[in-house]
C-alpha cells in the first residue's frame, strides 16, 4: 500500500534558481537562505526517508496556463514534463519525472470522491515547481523522485478557499491509501510566503504573520483552514495567497502532524521565505461521504 510519510512546505521564490544556477547560492546574501534547508536535504537523503513519489503542490505562474484556460485544480498525468521558458530561456535543470500510474489512479479516487479534477497530460512546469526540487536536491543529474504535479490558481481570482484545499488534501491521502503498490509518498505544498510583488504595497512582509501560519501547520489545529481569502490579502500581500496550497499538504497529513524542521528569512528577493518538514502522527483523515458509492456505481458501470 502506497503510505504519505512525509510533508513538505516550501516558498519558491524564482530567484533561489537563479542563484543556485549561477553558483552564487552560499555568497552571504543567499547563505543564509539555502543553509535553512541544509538540514531538509541531509534529511531527505536517508533511505529511510526519500520519498519515491512527490505529489508537487504548486501555482503555474502563467507559463503553462494563462487567462486563456484556468483550471482551479489539475492533475499532471503525464510521463515527464520539460522546465518552462519563464522569459530567460529554460532552467537548465532535469526534465521532471511524472508516475503516471499513481497520478491517473489519484485523479480517478479524486472525481469519484467530488473534486472535478483537470487532467492534464502535457506542460512545462514553471520555478513554482522546479524550485522546491532545487532547494531539496540541489542540482543532481536526474531528480531522486518521481513528481506527480498538482496545480493550483492562485494567480487569477478567485482562487480556491483554503477549507476546500485542505478537504482536497484529505481526499489525496484517500487516494494515496488505496494505492496498491508499496511506496513512500510525499506531499509538498509550495509558495508563499508572505509577498506582494505588484502596487503600493510591493514589498511587503509580514512576519508575525506568517510565523502564525507555521505555528498553524503543526499539531491537531485546524484553524488555518477557515482563513478568508481577504485575510490572506490583507496581512500577507496580493501573492500570499499561494499559502493556501500549504493547506492541501496539510490536509493530506491527516489529523496530528509533527514538526522536523522549521526555517523563516527575511528578505529573498522581494519576499519572505519560509519552510517547514512535517511528519503525520495521527494520519488518519475522515471517510468520505461520496468515494465508496460512486467507485461501486462506478465498478457496476464498467
Ligand atoms: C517571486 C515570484 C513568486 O512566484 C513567488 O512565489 C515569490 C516571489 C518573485 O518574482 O520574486
Ligand atoms: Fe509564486
Amino acid at each position: 500500500m502506497a503510505r504519505i510519510t512525509a510533508g513538505i512546505a516550501s516558498s519558491h521564490v524564482p530567484l533561489l534558481g537563479v542563484a543556485a544556477d549561477t553558483g552564487k547560492d552560499r555568497d552571504a546574501y543567499f547563505d543564509p537562505i539555502f543553509a535553512g534547508y541544509d538540514w531538509t536535504r541531509e534529511w531527505i537523503a536517508k533511505p529511510e526517508n526519500k520519498p519515491d513519489v512527490v505529489i508537487l503542490v504548486y501555482n503555474d505562474h502563467a507559463s503553462a496556463f494563462d487567462m486563456k484556460i484556468i483550471p482551479t485544480f489539475a492533475i499532471g498525468c503525464g510521463e515527464r514534463y520539460k522546465p518552462a521558458d519563464e522569459g530567460w530561456g529554460p532552467r537548465q535543470v532535469p526534465d521532471v519525472e511524472g508516475h503516471p500510474d499513481l497520478a491517473w489512479h489519484i485523479a480517478q479516487s479524486l472525481v469519484l470522491d467530488e473534486f472535478d479534477m483537470t487532467i492534464i497530460n502535457e506542460m512545462d512546469v514553471d520555478h513554482g515547481l522546479t524550485v522546491p526540487l532545487t532547494m531539496m536536491y540541489g542540482a543532481p543529474e536526474a531528480w531522486p523522485a518521481k513528481v506527480i504535479p498538482l496545480a493550483v490558481n492562485v494567480v487569477t481570482y478567485p482562487p480556491p478557499s483554503g477549507n476546500r484545499c485542505w478537504a482536497l488534501g484529505e481526499a489525496i491521502a484517500r487516494a494515496v491509501q488505496s494505492y496498491g503498490e508499496d511506496l513512500k509518498v510525499h506531499v509538498w505544498g509550495t509558495g508563499g510566503m508572505s509577498h506582494q510583488l505588484q502596487g503600493q504595497r510591493a514589498g511587503l512582509i509580514n512576519a508575525e504573520w506568517d510565523n502564525m501560519f507555521l505555528d498553524g501547520m503543526v499539531g491537531d489545529t485546524q484553524a488555518l483552514r477557515f482563513i478568508p481569502h481577504i485575510e490572506y490579502l490583507r496581512e500577507t500581500g496580493s501573492e500570499g495567497i499561494e499559502m493556501v496550497m500549504w493547506l492541501i499538504m496539510r490536509g493530506a497529513l491527516g489529523r496530528e502532524t509533527k514538526a522536523l524542521h522549521r526555517h523563516y528569512h527575511v528578505p529573498c528577493s522581494n519576499t519572505a521565505i519560509g519552510h517547514i518538514v512535517l511528519e503525520p502522527v495521527d494520519g488518519t483523515v475522515p471517510p468520505s461521504p461520496t468515494l465508496e458509492g460512486n467507485n461501486g456505481a462506478a465498478q457496476a458501470a464498467i
